[in-house]
């Protein structure tokens, strides 16, 4: 079977309801990126950190998958269909793709402020996280979400990843947040690139294919062109 790289951002799941970063009226247009996503802005005011992210954990417990999601998912069946994605929710596993690797973090867990391997899973009947709750070794708890200035530590798996594929494709991400903007230089010569994205996104390697449709109706044209190809 062919291995097919999906690297994906917020807008795989634009569609689902949930917000995009940089697009007009994203959340860095209605949050300051300092206060909400830095270990500063969780030292300065670490109650408004938490609440930003029992808000949007809040929303990705109610959001569903899109034809996107579901699309990757099914190509499962014809491919070995490997997904790193930026995104903290959890819709791509929701939809049923099996090897999902998260770079910036996962909203349904928080882990010790002391021990980042102390990881806890949150419920959907208890969603959030407030100032006071421990870990089993009495530090606050916090996201478990990569935050600006700090180390990405799935970069390196990921970029084992990326040399694998047969096939590249980049969904939804605006390609300005590094190191994950970089994996698209890890891929083999010649492999194929599809980028998918209602916007033009702009990128210095060659030969991109671009998909200019929104993740639902870019992931359907993708399956038409690659097909079932088992080879
Ligand atoms: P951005 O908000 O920067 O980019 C979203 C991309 O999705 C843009 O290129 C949009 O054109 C595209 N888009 C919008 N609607 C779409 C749709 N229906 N289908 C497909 N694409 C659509 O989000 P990211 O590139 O994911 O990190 O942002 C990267 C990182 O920056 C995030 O992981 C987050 C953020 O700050 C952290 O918080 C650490």
């Amino acid at each position: 079977m062919k291995t097919i790289v999906v690297l994906t951002g917020a807008g795989m799941s634009a569609e689902s309801g949930i917000s995009t970063f940089r697009d007009s009226g994203g959340l860095w247009d209605q949050y300051n990126v300092e206060d909400v996503a830095t270990p500063e802005g969780f030292r300065k005011n670490p109650e408004l950190v938490l609440d930003f992210y029992n808000k949007r954990r809040r929303e990705s417990f109610g959001a569903k998958p899109n034809l996107g999601h579901t699309g990757l998912a099914a190509m499962e069946t014809d491919f070995n269909v490997h997904v790193i994605t930026q995104n903290v929710d959890n819709l791509h596993e929701k939809a049923g793709s099996t090897n999902v690797l998260h770079l910036h973090g996962e909203l349904v867990k928080v882990r010790s402020v002391n021990n980042p391997d102390l990881i806890y899973t949150l419920t959907e009947d208890n969603p959030d996280i407030h100032i006071g709750d421990k870990g089993e070794d009495g530090a606050q708890l916090r996201p478990h979400i990569v935050w600006f200035g700090e180390a990405v530590p799935a970069i390196e798996e990921a970029m084992n990843i990326v040399q694998k594929a047969d096939i590249l494709v980049i969904i939804g991400t605006s390609l300005n947040v590094y190191p994950a903007a970089g994996l698209i230089n890890y891929v083999k010569e010649g492999t194929p690139i599809y980028l998918i994205d209602p916007q033009e996104v702009r990128t210095n390697v060659q030969g991109v294919h671009f998909i200019r449709k929104g993740a639902s109706e870019g992931v359907k044209e993708l399956r038409q062109i690659v097909g079932n190809s088992r080879e």
